[in-house]
């Protein structure tokens, strides 16, 4: 038996909760970072001493007929302009993003019904300059337990865009499933003119819920695109702004579903080796660009790794940075524009060889003080390698860095890492 859902215009529970997201004009973003569990609705609470709703959500006359047997897709909730709702509903206006509930957020998309039985949870509402890398290992661990369960296809986590790709890409790393996940977040607040969250949200469960996604990795599904997670990276601020670069897409979501039409062939879902249990929170990695006449960064922070967005280093920038390796901090160099893919070895191939990096081998000074001296004297401790990376933006470099070193702080194995993720 199925059941007719006719929807033309917000329920009058819904149209109580967005009034109550929107009578908070320039509050705080609302915040419940890093819950592993439901939390309840945002805005229930303020919604029954308000006057007559104006939601601002276009109402848009559907019928939709659900499939009873349609796949289970888990939406996972964390906030951002999928969420967001404006001030000044329908208009170009600010907004709040992370103001919805994942209940609303799937509610005000009745046409999911047709493609998955879909269930929510709310992990966080804010906007995603909030998240932070704890809740990244949150989020990845409670995405490797519900994909143990049996009966679901997949999930879907809503993001802010801002930095959707910094928690595609650490999800990409650490969930140990074949099951798609996919990230998907809007450019306008869901108040706005021309929502693109509601069939961003569309396609990303059509995708999660499509056994043709399954061993394709975490993705990023935006604009009707189907993205890896690896490549994805947000260009601007406008509706299409989310790209892969050279890489290219994997597939599309088109009328008829999703298409692939590549697939992923590095190092990730079942295949990796990162494992979160006993990590909560992640090893320190600073992040820094070279530049014409740079001498390098030094940093008070006491980083475990630093990644260098380079094109080339100034002799200072090189100096600099070969004495922190002395100190054993990691540094890894990632091309600025992320496109680069010389340097780091083949995917499936061998690490390079250590480059051994002595200062006697490098300084002709030294090496004729050295040879002067009849008394022998310790070689200098030789320079551990720097790491390169590969095809990586320094972004993504720095979220791989930091996984890397929950489990080694040998550049050598860094190096091994770096070339077949
Ligand atoms: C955010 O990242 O939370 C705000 C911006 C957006 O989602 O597009």
């Amino acid at each position: 038996m199925t059941r007719v859902i006719r929807v033309g215009r917000p329920t009058a529970a819904f149209a109580a909760l967005m009034l109550g997201a929107c009578a908070r004009p320039g509050a705080a973003p609302v915040m419940s970072p890093s819950l592993a569990a439901p939390v309840a609705p945002v805005a229930a609470a303020t919604a029954a001493a308000a006057p007559a709703p104006a939601t601002g959500v276009a109402a848009r006359p559907v019928t939709v007929v659900p499939n009873p047997n349609a796949p289970k897709v888990l939406v996972i909730a964390t906030g951002g302009t999928i969420a967001g709702v404006q001030n000044a509903p329908g208009t170009l206006g600010a907004y709040r993003a992370g103001t919805l509930t994942a209940e609303q957020i799937t509610a005000s998309v009745p046409e999911l019904a047709r493609y998955a039985r879909v269930e929510t949870e709310q992990f966080s509402n804010v906007a995603s300059t909030l998240v932070t890398p704890e809740m990244w290992v949150k989020l990845a661990k409670r995405i490797n337990v519900v994909l143990q369960r049996g009966d679901l296809a997949g999930v879907v986590v809503t993001h802010g865009t801002d930095r959707l790709e910094e928690t595609a890409f650490f999800l990409y790393l650490t969930v140990r499933s074949s099951k798609p996940v996919v990230v998907v977040g809007a450019q306008r607040p869901a108040t706005g003119i021309s929502p693109d969250g509601p069939i961003n949200l569309l396609s990303a469960v059509r995708t999660a819920a499509s056994p043709k996604a399954v061993q394709k990795g975490v993705m990023v599904v935006m604009d009707d695109r189907i993205l890896s997670a690896r490549e994805s990276r947000k260009l601007y601020q406008r509706t299409g702004g989310f790209s892969t670069g050279d890489m290219g897409m994997l597939g599309v979501v088109a009328s008829q579903g999703p298409e692939f039409f590549f697939a992923p062939v590095r190092r990730f879902g079942e295949r990796s080796e990162f494992d979160l249990d006993g990590v909560d929170t992640l090893p320190k990695v600073e992040l820094t660009m070279s530049y014409p006449g740079g001498t390098g960064q030094t940093f008070t922070t006491n980083p475990k790794g630093v990644v260098v967005a380079t094109t080339g280093m100034t002799a200072a920038e090189n100096a600099t940075y070969r004495a922190l390796r002395q100190t054993g901090v990691v540094v890894v160099t990632s091309f600025t524009s992320g496109e680069n893919v010389n340097g780091g070895g083949g995917g499936d191939g061998p690490p390079p060889p250590a480059r051994v990096d002595t200062t006697a081998q490098r300084d002709p000074a030294q090496r004729e003080s050295a040879s002067r001296d009849s008394v022998a004297r310790p070689a200098a401790a030789p320079v551990p390698p720097g790491v390169t990376a590969l095809h990586l933006t320094a972004t993504k470099a720095r979220i791989l860095l930091m996984v890397a070193l929950t489990k080694t702080k040998d550049p050598r194995e860094i190096q091994r890492i770096f070339n077949e993720y």
